[in-house]
C-alpha cells in the first residue's frame, strides 16, 4: 500500500524565550500540503526540559498524514484530495475504501481487483456465530461489537504479522468486508432472527442491507434509492482525520498491537455520545423535546452552564462553520423520506431546531453548527434501523479510516509508541505512615 502524504521539509523556525532563565529556543516550523503550519517540538523536552499542556489535543499535530485534510472555519473535507461532496455523489463506497487505503481512486481493474477482495472476505469464521450465545439478547449493540470485532484477532492468525505488508493488506481487507457481517449478525441476534450469509451478487451496501433485513423464509427486494442512500452514509462517515476513535486506533496500533485488537480499542472509543454515539443521542433528544413548541425551552436549557443538556449534532471541535457532511446528509433525508413516503415529525423538529438555534446569539457567537449526527439518525430510522444500532453503522463505515490510519502509521520509519508526557499536581514525595498514625 502506497502512502502519498507529502514530506514536510523544515523551512522556518520560531523562536521561544524563557522568562525565568532568559535563554531562547529556536524550533523548526513545518509545512504540509496545505492547512496550518505546526512547530516541531519533538527536540522541546531534550533542549528545555519542559513538556508542553494540551489537555484534549485541541492545538497538537500527533501525527503526519496524507489521508484527509480538514478546514474547519471553511466547512472543507477533502480525502486525499477529493472534496466529500464529490466522493459522495459521485463516487461509491468501496471506491473511497480504495482511495484511503490505497491513496487514490481505482482504475477499472483495480477496482474490480479490490470488489472481488472485499467480497471474497465478507463471511465470517462459522466458529464466531457460537460466540454470540454468550451476549445477553438485550446487550447493547456496540458492546457486542467491541467484544466481537476484538475477537477476529482470535480468528486469523494469519493476518497478524504486522510487518508483512502482505498480511496488513490482507487484514484491511478483512476488516472492511467482515465488520459489517458482524454488524449484521449483531443486530439479529438482538431480535432473535437467524443469521444471513452475505451475498457476493450485491454491492457492499446492498449486502449489509440484505445481512440486516433478509429473513430466509422470503425474497428480499433490495430498494435502489434505500441502498444508494446506505452507501452516501457509509461515505460520509468513512474518516475524519485525527478523531478520538482514529487516535485511539492509532495510540492502540503504536504499541505494535494487532489490527483487529486496534479497531475494536476504536470501536470503544467512538461508543462514546460525544463522538458517534451522538446520532443515537440526537434521535433520544428530539423524542425528548417533543414538539415544536417546546425548541425554545430546550435552546434555553442548551445555554445553562448549570444545566447538563446540550443540544446533541451541534458542535464539533475541528468545524466551526456548517459541517459539509451534515449538508449531504440532510439532502438524503429527504429523498429517503419523499421515497418511503414517511412524514416523520421528527425531521420537521428537527428543522425547526435547525432554524432556531442558527438564529441564536449563543450558537452564533460560539459557531456551533449541526454535524454530521443531526440528520443521519432521522433517516436510519426511517430505513428501519433501531436506535441502537446507529453507532454500529458508524462503525461499519470508519472502519476503513481506522484502518488506513493504522497502516499508514506503521508505515513511517520513524514511529515509536505513543506516550504522551503530564503535567504533575499531585503530592510530592512524602514518608509513609503507619495505619495506627492515620
Ligand atoms: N450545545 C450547547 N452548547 C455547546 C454545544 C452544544 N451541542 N457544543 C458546544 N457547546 C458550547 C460549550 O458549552 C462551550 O461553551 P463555553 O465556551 O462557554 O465553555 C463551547 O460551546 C465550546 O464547546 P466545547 O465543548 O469546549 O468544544 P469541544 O470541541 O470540546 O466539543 C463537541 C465538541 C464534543 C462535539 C461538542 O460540541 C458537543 O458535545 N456536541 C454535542 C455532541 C455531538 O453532537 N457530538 C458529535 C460530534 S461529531 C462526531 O463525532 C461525528
Amino acid at each position: 500500500m502506497t502512502n502519498v502524504a507529502p514530506q514536510s521539509k523544515p523551512q522556518k523556525t520560531v523562536t521561544l524565550t524563557d522568562n525565568e532563565t532568559g535563554k531562547t529556543y529556536q524550533f523548526p516550523v513545518l509545512d504540509g500540503s496545505v492547512g496550518p503550519r505546526v512547530i516541531d517540538i519533538r527536540k522541546l523536552y531534550a533542549e528545555t526540559g519542559m513538556f508542553t499542556f494540551d489537555p484534549g489535543f485541541t492545538s497538537t499535530a500527533a501525527c503526519e498524514s496524507g489521508l484527509t485534510y480538514i478546514d474547519g472555519d471553511k466547512g472543507v473535507l477533502l480525502h486525499r484530495g477529493y472534496s466529500i461532496k464529490e466522493l459522495a455523489l459521485k463516487s461509491d463506497f468501496i471506491e473511497v475504501c480504495h482511495l484511503l487505503l490505497y491513496g487514490d481512486l481505482p482504475d477499472a481493474q483495480q477496482r474490480k481487483d479490490f470488489q472481488n477482495n472485499i467480497t471474497h472476505h465478507t463471511m465470517v469464521h462459522e466458529q464466531m456465530q457460537f460466540f454470540f450465545r454468550g451476549f445477553r439478547r438485550d446487550s447493547h449493540p456496540m458492546a457486542v461489537m467491541v467484544g466481537v470485532v476484538g475477537a477476529l484477532s482470535a480468528f486469523y492468525h494469519d493476518s497478524l504479522d504486522i510487518d508483512d505488508p502482505k498480511q496488513r493488506e490482507i487484514a484491511a481487507h478483512r476488516l472492511i468486508a467482515k465488520v459489517p457481517t458482524i454488524a449484521a449478525m449483531v443486530y439479529k441476534y438482538s431480535i432473535g432472527q437467524p443469521f444471513m450469509y452475505p451475498r457476493n451478487d450485491l454491492s457492499f451496501a446492498e449486502n449489509f442491507l440484505y445481512m440486516t433485513f433478509a429473513v430466509p423464509c422470503e425474497p428480499y427486494k433490495i430498494n435502489p434509492i434505500l441502498a444508494r442512500a446506505m452507501d452516501r452514509i457509509f461515505i460520509l462517515h468513512a474518516d475524519h482525520e485525527q478523531n478520538a476513535s482514529t487516535s485511539t486506533v492509532r495510540l492502540a496500533g503504536s504499541s505494535r498491537a494487532n489490527p483487529f485488537a486496534c479497531v475494536a480499542s476504536g470501536i470503544a472509543s467512538l461508543w462514546g455520545p460525544a463522538h458517534g454515539g451522538a446520532n443515537e443521542a440526537v434521535l433520544q433528544m428530539l423524542n425528548q423535546i417533543g414538539d415544536k413548541s417546546r425548541v425554545p425551552e430546550f435552546i434555553k436549557r442548551s445555554k445553562d452552564k448549570n444545566d447538563s443538556f446540550r443540544l446533541m449534532g451541534f458542535g464539533h471541535r475541528v468545524y466551526k462553520n456548517y459541517d459539509p457532511r451534515a449538508e449531504i446528509m440532510r439532502d438524503t433525508c429527504y429523498e429517503v423520506l419523499n421515497e418511503l413516503g414517511i412524514k416523520d415529525p421528527l425531521l420537521e423538529l428537527a428543522m425547526e431546531l435547525e432554524k432556531a438555534a442558527l438564529a441564536d446569539e449563543y450558537f452564533i457567537e460560539k459557531k456551533l453548527y449541526p454535524n454530521v449526527d443531526f440528520y443521519s439518525g432521522i433517516i436510519l430510522k426511517a430505513m428501519g434501523f433501531p436506535t441502537n444500532l446507529f453507532t454500529v453503522l458508524f462503525a461499519v463505515a470508519r472502519t476503513v479510516g481506522w484502518i488506513s490510519h493504522w497502516n499508514e502509521m506503521i508505515q513511517e520509519p520513524t514511529q515509536k509508541i505513543g506516550r504522551p508526557r503530564q503535567l504533575y499536581t499531585g503530592p510530592v514525595e512524602r514518608p509513609y505512615v503507619s495505619l495506627e498514625k492515620r
